[in-house]
């Protein structure tokens, strides 16, 4: 097995980062071949396909992909797949599974792939002796759930629960949801769960006196959660301004702020979100589903709160733990339809929905290690700057081979701005073909 630990990366071309990563995992010559045209020839997205996915189509709209290198997660080393828009994202992760591995890499676990779909009982007249009833006819009810779905019963997956929840004060009155706990197993598992949701209505109706109201999946997944755990030893922190030990303090009293306040928590959490969608995103997963369920998470104890936990063991380590709901599928959806999602779950190597779940939460934990670093020693600024000088020379209409002088003086000047790119672009065309500048006169 090759390392995912390559340094270097981001001076090869593209097509050499290309064709180094379709080998990834020791395929055939026409395997990797064939992952090359996915990735950057004809073989990706087209739009016979993307016709077929959604309605109305005119067009696609294409995202970077890279990859995040240096990740061990649970002893093996793993290459991630990112699609994403924001610089310094995909580099952040990469270094930042540089320090974990330095503490010998992630671990991660997660629970069973239980989704919990909802039921609406309104204009029940007494609320609890319904409840009564419901949970009395459980084993009834989650066969009948089983029967909507023979082939993921038949696989090991199917109704594992039912929950009935009072809700006396509501805007119109009491009602009552029923839950019902499905484990979707490697499929995300919305369609099958609403299905499931629908069948039960009649008989849920019949038994209460009842009137069903929603029959719709919660995308709260807090029966689905995946986790992951970090320890950088305090000497991987080092820098050349700032001691390991300050590092590792500034990264914990960042967390400590986000662990009581919502106004940083959001923005610690969408940190972690960086990583964690653009994983999502590149496998072809319901990222909207996963933001919801994070961020409903974080706000489960009636305060919005961070994630992730950052705190010191007793030899002064940096740890990081991160818990969240993690609904993602490796069947089914756009992940088996879209060329480029197939192509990056194979590059993952993951075998199940919650190996896959598990990666995309170390990846999470990553990205908020190396935001907080950041954060905790030199600001996010600097670092950003240089590929974000590098964004505002292209828009400004600077060729590939022109940005690199165009990001240079502007980084000297300390002035990222469109409008002076666009004077030093002028100026350097002037001077690399001063004939051309007199022409135009
Ligand atoms: C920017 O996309 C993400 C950060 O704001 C996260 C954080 O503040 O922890 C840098």
């Amino acid at each position: 097995m090759i390392s995912s630990r390559v340094s270097g990366f981001y001076r090869w071309s593209l097509g050499e980062r290309a064709r180094w990563v379709a080998r990834w995992g020791g395929p055939s010559d026409g395997v990797a071949a064939e992952r090359v045209n996915i990735l950057c020839g004809p073989n990706g997205l087209d739009l016979t396909r993307a016709d077929q996915m959604v309605e109305n189509v005119i067009g696609l709209h294409g995202l970077p992909l890279g990859v995040a290198l240096n990740f061990v997660i649970n002893g093996r080393d793993v290459l991630v797949p990112m699609a994403v828009e924001e610089p310094s994202v995909i580099a952040g992760a990469s270094f930042a599974a540089r320090l974990v591995r330095e503490g010998g890499g992630f671990q991660t676990d997660s629970s069973d792939s239980e989704m919990i779909g909802q039921i609406q009982v309104i204009d029940v007249v007494d609320v609890w002796s319904a409840r009564f009833k419901l949970l009395s006819a459980r084993e009834e009810l989650l066969q009948c759930a089983n029967e909507c779905d023979p082939v993921i019963v038949g696989l090991g997956g199917g109704a594992r629960d039912l929950e009935v929840r009072v809700l006396e004060s509501t805007p119109i009155g009491a009602m009552l949801v029923v839950h019902l706990v499905f484990d979707c197993l490697d499929a995300m598992g919305a369609n099958t769960v609403n299905t499931v949701c629908e069948a039960l209505a009649p008989r849920i109706e019949e038994m209460t006196g009842g009137r069903v109201g929603l029959r719709i999946l919660s995308n709260l997944a807090d029966r689905r959660l995946a986790r992951a755990r970090c320890m950088i030893p305090v000497e991987a922190l080092d820098t050349d301004d700032f001691a390991g030990e300050q590092v590792a303090r500034g990264i914990v009293e960042a967390w400590a702020l986000a662990s009581v306040d919502p106004y940083r928590a959001a923005t610690h959490n969408k940190g972690i979100m960086n990583g964690v969608d653009a994983v999502v995103v590149a496998t072809g997963n319901d990222w909207r589903a996963i933001e919801a369920g994070a961020h409903a998470y974080a706000a489960q104890s009636g305060r919005y709160c961070s994630l992730s936990a950052w705190e010191r063991d007793n030899q002064g380590n940096l740890i990081g733990t991160l818990e969240m709901p993690m609904a993602v599928g490796i069947v089914g959806g756009a992940t088996r339809v879209h060329p480029v999602a197939g192509l990056a779950v194979e590059l993952l190597g993951v075998q199940s929905a919650r190996e896959l779940a598990e990666v995309i939460v170390a990846v999470g934990l990553a990205q908020n290690l190396a935001a907080l670093r950041a954060l905790a020693t030199e600001g996010i600024q600097r670092g950003h700057m240089r590929l974000h000088a590098r964004q505002v020379a292209l828009a400004v209409g600077a060729a590939e081979h022109e940005v690199a002088s165009v990001v240079e003086r502007m980084i000297a000047e300390g002035h990222v701005r469109p409008d002076r790119a666009e004077a030093i672009l002028a100026e350097h065309r002037r001077e690399v073909n001063p004939g051309s500048h007199q022409r135009g006169q």
